[in-house]
């Protein structure tokens, strides 16, 4: 069957016919019918679907409970584990002996685990938290490199029904005490250090920092991977290491089975406002969308070779790494690297050696590797063989055209369709993402709804704008994988996603949206709120501006996002310091010492790019920081808007000079 529509308009990438007559959802028809079963009995869509795709120690008898929405329960009386459902039931099924992961670290050396091996190691480390006290609902927060470790930690917890909680390693010492406070968290596991293009970075360093700062009382244990031998400090009756740990213990360990509603995991991500928000997720039905959308969007198959870049602290690494691909019995890349060591060609190099089929990344990494080709002929992908790959993926931000084109031509070869994933850490998986076999390509466009997801665009009202106008991006109906509260904050949690002005009935995802006027595909405009995007890392303005202040000499100051060709965003701050504007070699060095201020607060990704200082920041008569126009100077564009309402209208040529 061809997936080709035979009314594609022109400007259409069409489904190439040999992967729509392989695919398994193979045609747009294919997809219709499923949005139909969806559209006529939701609860049963997906009750079929999480029967078919995961394994119940219990059944569940109850699909959706909505008595107490927006805190929405799925399958909550069905018994179940997420380890057993990736890696048990693998080996039983008879892929014991299957590659499950093939981790090539960053110096290039290569390790193979199979289904059967990383069992036995899940079970050795869950029954080392188990003797060390761990109990089911405990939280435990990860801090560990991009590493089999990472997610044999991920199973482990998920093994015994501890949460875990997993924080990215680029974060600072000061935002993972806060991580662990927030979650309660009762043990670290983190490692001596991470290696990251040929630097050794310190991990367990900045863990003994953050856990001397106060109110992480709730930890009673690190435990730690030795990942370089690099000199660190253990703390006697605190510190402890994996080998010696996993050394005690049997490769055997009985899976808890908990409810589908038991929290497998928070993930801290930033909003509107200063404090990230533990975004909490379930059981079953996140593990049921991280199976089923890796199977339809990926259309992964048995000899697949699956690689997804992202690292394990982001919920992509989550969803794509620990969960979907082992979930379904797949084999994927694990890489502990960047993708610029020993030089720009990595990620093509691996590819051909590795002979990936569906190769899954972000536009910021698929822009700056542009860049380099075009000035380095050797790390150019045209040197390479990327036969192998059959599908392309993005995530994580809006693909500019361009670099989608180049992507399509220069890494698929003109043959693989690329999936650009609309999708957030609250929502689990896809929400908007074609399916390969059945969608015709836009660039820059995600397309249509998954099936079962009932995504709208609708305006201040809530009600459904026409194709060809933008406004707010909305979810009608609830859905398995979302999320369930903001940890210890359920008030937070109805404010942010189901707040009153859209009848409290929808899911807000905080993005604008607009659909094709011919097509009804579904372009993401950006976020709506006071949250940045920058290389794919969400960033809240309010949290890098907490971060400012923070420093002693920083009276007020305002961040705004500017576009930039290589990041998507750009951090740009307005600085008022408490004393006199300084210029010139003055005003860089001070630029300097607050960049590196903002990376000990949060982290080095948060560091501005652009910091402008001005004797005051413009305000409205009542005191309103006026954040349109600072983004206007952002841009290095002139003011043209009304600025009558200013309090300082002469601010806004200091500023624009300022740079
Ligand atoms: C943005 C990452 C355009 C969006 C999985 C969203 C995207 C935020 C896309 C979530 C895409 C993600 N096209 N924008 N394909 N995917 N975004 O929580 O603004 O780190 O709200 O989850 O990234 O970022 P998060």
């Amino acid at each position: 069957m061809s997936g080709q529509n035979v009314n594609t308009p022109p400007s259409l990438y069409p489904v190439p016919e040999a992967f729509a007559a392989q695919a398994y959802i193979g045609s747009r028809q294919a997809y219709d019918q499923l949005c139909a079963e969806a559209q006529k009995d939701h609860e049963s869509y997906w009750a079929r679907l999480a029967r078919e795709f995961l394994s119940w120690k219990q059944p569940f008898t109850k699909v959706l409970d909505s008595s107490n929405a927006p805190f929405y329960k799925w399958f909550d009386d069905g018994l179940i584990n997420a380890s057993y459902n990736c890696l048990d039931r693998n080996v039983e099924a008879g892929l014991g002996d299957k590659v499950a992961i093939i981790f090539e670290a960053d110096d290039g050396k290569v390790t193979r685990y199979t289904y059967k091996e990383l069992l036995e190691k899940v079970s050795r480390l869950a029954n080392a938290l188990k003797a060390q006290g761990v109990k089911k609902g405990d939280r435990v927060v990860l801090y560990l490199p991009m590493s089999v470790e990472g997610v044999v930690a991920m199973q482990a917890c998920a093994r015994i029904g501890a949460t875990h909680s997993v924080v990215f390693g680029g974060f600072s010492a000061q935002s993972l005490r806060d991580r662990i406070e927030d979650a309660g968290a009762v043990l670290v596991i983190t490692a001596d250090e991470q290696l990251r293009g040929g630097k050794a970075l310190p991990l367990k360093a900045i863990v003994d920092e953050a856990l001397a700062m106060g109110g992480c009382e709730s930890i009673r244990q690190v435990i730690v991977f030795q990942r370089t031998g690099g000199n660190i400090q253990m703390q006697a009756g605190r510190d402890v290491w994996l080998h010696d740990v996993l050394a005690q213990q049997s490769a055997e360990c009985p899976p808890e089975f908990v409810s589908a509603e038991h929290p497998l995991f928070l993930l801290y991500t930033s909003g509107s406002t200063g404090k990230p928000k533990g975004v909490q997720h379930s059981t079953g039905g996140y593990l049921l969308h991280a199976a089923l959308t890796t199977k339809w969007t990926f259309d992964l198959k048995p000899d697949d070779v699956f690689w997804c870049t992202a690292d394990i602290g982001w919920v992509t690494g989550h969803t794509y790494v620990a969960y979907g691909p082992l979930a379904l019995g797949g084999t994927q890349i694990v890489f502990e690297g960047v993708p610029t060591y020993p030089d720009a060609s990595r990620f093509w190099r691996m590819i051909e050696s590795h002979q990936v089929t569906i190769f899954y990344t972000a536009p910021t990494a698929i822009r700056a590797l542009i860049k380099a080709a075009e000035t380095n002929e050797a790390v150019h992908p045209r040197k390479f063989n990327l036969t192998s790959l059959r599908l392309l993926g993005t995530v994580g931000e809006p693909i500019n055209p361009a670099a989608w084109e180049w992507y399509h031509r220069e890494i698929g070869g003109g043959r693989c369709p690329i999936v650009d994933t609309f999708w957030q850490t609250e929502t689990g998986g896809h929400m908007i993402t074609p399916l390969p076999g059945a969608h015709a390509l836009k660039p820059g466009s995600c397309t249509l709804p998954f099936p079962g997801i009932d995504a709208a665009v609708v305006d201040e009202a809530g009600k459904e704008v026409p194709w060809g106008q933008g406004g707010v991006l909305v979810v009608r109906k609830p859905w398995p994988s979302m999320i369930r509260t903001i940890w210890g904050d359920p008030e937070r949690f109805k404010k942010s996603y189901y707040p009153a002005d859209f009848g409290g009935q929808y899911y807000l995802a905080g993005d604008g949206a607009i659909r094709d006027a011919e097509t009804g595909y579904f372009t993401i405009t950006g976020r709506i709120d006071d949250v940045l995007n920058v290389s794919g890392h969400r960033m809240g303005t309010m949290e890098i501006e907490s971060a400012l202040v923070s420093h002693p000499l920083v009276a007020e100051a305002a961040v705004v996002g500017r576009p930039d060709d290589l990041t998507g965003e750009a951090i740009c701050a307005f600085v008022v310091l408490k004393r006199p504007r300084p210029t010139g070699d003055e005003a860089k060095q001070l630029a300097n010492e607050l960049r590196n201020h903002v990376a000990q607060e949060i982290g080095p990704i948060a560091k501005p790019k652009d910091i402008r200082f001005g004797d005051n920041l413009p305000k409205t008569r009542s005191g309103k920081i006026m954040r349109r126009l600072l983004r206007v100077i952002a841009k290095g564009e002139d003011v043209t808007q009304d600025t009558s309402t200013l309090e300082n209208p002469a601010i806004l040529d200091q500023l624009a000079q300022s740079n």
